[in-house]
């Protein structure tokens, strides 16, 4: 049987309960806790309520933001041709597919929270997991919380000042970035569950930006253009395929961009443990979710290459706003700049609210300092309420808008702070093309061990339970082209490379400091670590 993907309280230590003899940090109270401050969603906890369209909303929702407004400019002007650029966009799609498909399989078999840390510490041994964790506070949350603000700053700024605006000094982007930033933590900070019923609001922008895009082209497309006279001409006599690139590793950074948009795939296991029949229902949703942003990715590609001159996408990070401009005119653009920036802040509040988590688990675990697992300001708050929830005008007025229970106060505070000033820092040193690639060199390597992890687990534990499986030839092209991809990565970006394998590496002797300190002498000596559990 398949448990809650938001039953915290059994399986938050899976870790430190092999651990002979360790008792985790504030273990007892805390699942009861997470209940009462809304970290974990009841109503999803006690029915295994999610049907298959509930499912397949929530993995589109996960999955579109900001990438498909803007990472076109570099896959195209990486691939050479906007036939190349295409045939990247399916590949990097496709990729998605067999590596949603895999993980699928992966928390059906180890029914755990947690993912790919505690599916990397079961097949390989707590180090692995732990490098995960690892990993993702310090590369791969904020990175990628820091790719989307510079797109909504980038947006939102364009909005203001007009699509034409090509010279605006990219600091006043990035301002306006972290001011979005800094606005959701302060939300997320303030109540979880009012972070997440604003999320639910913001999911619409992001349906209506892409439907908007991809009805438009084709719209376009059919009535000939030409009526007006304000939209490209060039498709009309365009060779798809010139100028293609012949250099793989300009390749491989095309697929990085197009691998943008589709991530977020590795969230499927996230809903595992909630639908009503999950061996049915997960992998229809995942069968048809993937395919399903496939095509209205490559329609959305299909018309900006329609509508816009490829020079011009090929220099902007902000190819929606040009699009809606070139068709409807400046009020196009005006719109498709807040709608875009809208899908932007709602995917940053996602993320704010699942680093926040991930923060302060590793926190409660001992993997970080143990005040990054406190709860409220300073970790004020304790199971009678927090002095926020008990005292201010403020929790009348917001309980009285958003329902009572929007538990105020209860919110991993420290964690949030701890991953803001991270992709402050990140959004302040990067640019969307760096940290695109930067982001998918760290995040690939952690999916292809995952993935061959499931591999390994195939051999090593046929029988174990699996309420849904892939095809084996699944996980195996997976890894072969995210292999690849990881390859090219060093040729293309050595520089990045290193930094995330610098990052990497770092962590080990933190692991074996954090081991002593819990475990002792001893249990270092047995060399577990390398074991399986
Ligand atoms: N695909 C999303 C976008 O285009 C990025 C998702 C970020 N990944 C994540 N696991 N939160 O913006």
């Amino acid at each position: 049987s398949v448990s809650s993907a938001f039953d915290f309280g059994s399986n938050l230590y899976p870790l430190s309960q092999t651990a002979a003899g360790y008792a985790p940090l504030g273990a007892p109270s805390l699942a009861s806790l997470d209940r009462h401050h809304g970290l974990i969603d009841e109503s999803l906890e006690k029915n295994k309520s999610l049907t298959y369209l509930n499912g397949l909303s929530l993995i589109v929702g996960l999955i579109i933001g900001s990438g498909i407004f803007s990472s076109p400019s570099q896959v195209v002007a990486n691939a050479g041709s906007p036939g190349a650029s295409l045939v990247v966009w399916v590949v990097a799609g496709l990729l998605a597919w067999t590596g949603a498909a895999s993980y699928a399989e992966l928390g059906g078999a180890i029914p755990l929270n947690g993912g790919a840390q505690v599916y990397l510490s079961k097949i390989f041994g707590e180090l692995m997991g732990f490098l995960f964790t690892w990993c993702a506070v310090f590369v791969l949350k904020p990175g990628s919380a820091a790719i989307i603000s510079l797109i909504f700053g980038e947006y939102l700024v364009r909005a203001v000042v007009g699509a034409d605006s090509e010279n605006v000094n990219p600091w006043i982007n990035k301002g306006v970035g972290v001011l979005g930033l800094l606005f959701v933590t302060l939300l997320n900070c303030v109540s979880t569950k009012l972070g997440t019923r604003i999320g639910d609001i913001f999911m619409f922008f992001k349906f209506i930006a892409l439907v908007g895009v991809t009805i438009t082209g084709i719209v376009v497309a059919v009535t000939g253009l030409s009526s007006k006279g304000n939209a490209s001409q060039e498709w009309k006599n365009m060779n798809w395929f010139e100028g293609t690139s012949s250099d793989i590793s300009n390749m491989a950074v095309a697929l990085y961009g197009g691998l943008w948009a589709f991530d977020g795939w590795d969230n499927t296991n996230y809903v595992t443990g909630e639908f009503k029949n999950p061996s049915r229902d997960l992998p229809r949703v995942i069968h048809t979710a993937m395919p399903l942003v496939i095509m209205s990715y490559l329609l959305a590609n299909v018309s900006y290459i329609l509508v816009l001159p490829l020079s011009t996408i090929e220099k902007s990070n902000t190819v929606a706003v040009q699009f809606g401009g070139k068709v409807f005119g400046p009020v196009g653009a005006l719109i498709l700049a807040l709608v875009v920036s809208a899908s932007c802040f709602g995917a940053l509040n996602a993320t704010t609210f699942t680093s926040g988590r991930l923060v302060y688990v590793a926190g409660k675990e001992g993997y970080l300092p143990s005040m990054l697992g406190d709860i409220g300001i300073w970790g004020s708050a304790n199971a009678n309420g927090s002095r926020l929830q008990r005292r201010s005008w403020a929790h009348k007025m917001i309980s009285r808008a958003f329902g009572d229970d929007i538990g105020i106060g209860y919110t991993p505070v420290n964690a949030m702070l701890f991953n803001v000033v991270l992709t402050t820092i990140y959004v302040a040193v990067g640019e969307f093309g760096t940290l695109v690639t930067f982001y998918g060199v760290a995040g690939y390597s952690a999916y292809f061990l995952t993935v061959l992890g499931l591999i390994v687990l195939r051999v090593r534990e046929p029988h174990l339970e699996r309420p849904y499986k892939t095809w084996i030839t699944t996980p195996i092209m997976f890894c072969c082209v995210s292999l690849f991809l990881l390859s090219r990565a060093v040729v293309a970006e050595p520089l990045q490379t290193l930094i995330v394998l610098a990052f990497t590496v770092a962590g080990i002797p933190v692991y074996f400091l954090r081991i002593y300190q819990r475990d002792g002498k001893t249990e270092l000596s047995r060399w577990k670590f390398w074991k399986p559990w």
